[in-house]
């Protein structure tokens, strides 16, 4: 385990949220650093023979990549007709359980995968909890590249301050899993997020934004206190 405090609540968030994985289930594999360690610990317990008979369903490359590491067998929505339960992290929680997602630009298929699971587990450690979303992190949402300009446009008009989403080691904008384009929205106060997620998904070449209201069932914080890890369940 490493000593860094934020991989230890991130290792810890995750091992617990691996623990609530049953044999003979199907798991909705999230994306991010946090998820990351979730899948790395379901496919210790799948090798130790703790675990037996998973199918997972991966939010984004990225997942399939390790899933397939971590000897996690997977399968897709059209072979399966329920989801036990689904693992994946979050940029922001708020007291109501509402996510902003998306810090990956793997929101898309996440909310499809996380919105069909039985129970849908969100890790996070205990940076992430804010009184309002929108209060540190941008809000994505994934855009037809054919749209950028009127989709950016029409969210000016809603008050949000957009910006296109660039490459880090990569010229050119980030090119989401679905060959798509994120935006970046900075909204001075998300009040009602229900009503934000509809209509920003309402405007003609939105894919989906990275609200993710009443989708949550359990939220998992990790964190260090006086140099001990803990995981806490919101
Ligand atoms: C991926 O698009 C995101 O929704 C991630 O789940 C989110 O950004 C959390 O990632 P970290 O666990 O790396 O902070």
């Amino acid at each position: 385990m490493s000593e860094d405090p934020s991989t230890v609540m991130k290792q810890q968030v995750g091992k617990a949220a691996a623990a609530r994985v049953q044999s003979n289930s199907v798991v909705g594999l999230g994306t991010g650093s946090t998820t990351a360690y979730a899948i790395q610990y379901i496919g210790d317990r799948l090798q130790s023979g703790d675990l037996k008979n998973i199918r997972g369903i991966p939010t984004s490359f990225q997942a399939e990549v390790l899933a397939k590491k971590y000897g996690i067998p997977l399968t897709t929505l059209d072979a399966i007709d329920r989801i036990d339960i689904a693992i994946d992290g979050a940029d922001e929680v708020d007291p109501n359980l509402n996510l902003i997602k998306g810090g990956g630009a793997a929101h898309t298929r996440e909310k499809v995968v996380d919105s069909l699971a039985d129970q849908f587990v969100v890790v996070v450690d205990s940076g992430k909890l804010v009184d309002r979303l929108g209060s540190n992190f941008l809000l994505p949402v994934e855009v037809l590249p054919m749209a950028i300009v009127p989709v950016m446009r029409k969210i000016e008009q809603l008050g949000g301050k957009p910006e296109l989403r660039m490459g880090v080691k990569k010229a050119g904008p980030v090119i989401t899993d679905q060959g798509n384009m994120v935006i970046d929205v900075k909204f001075e106060s998300i009040s009602d997020p229900a009503n934000l997620e509809k209509t920003l998904n309402n405007i003609p070449g939105v894919l989906e934004n990275g609200l993710f209201v009443g989708v949550a069932d359990v939220v998992l914080v990790g964190e260090v206190k006086d140099g001990q890890p803990s995981v806490r369940q919101l």
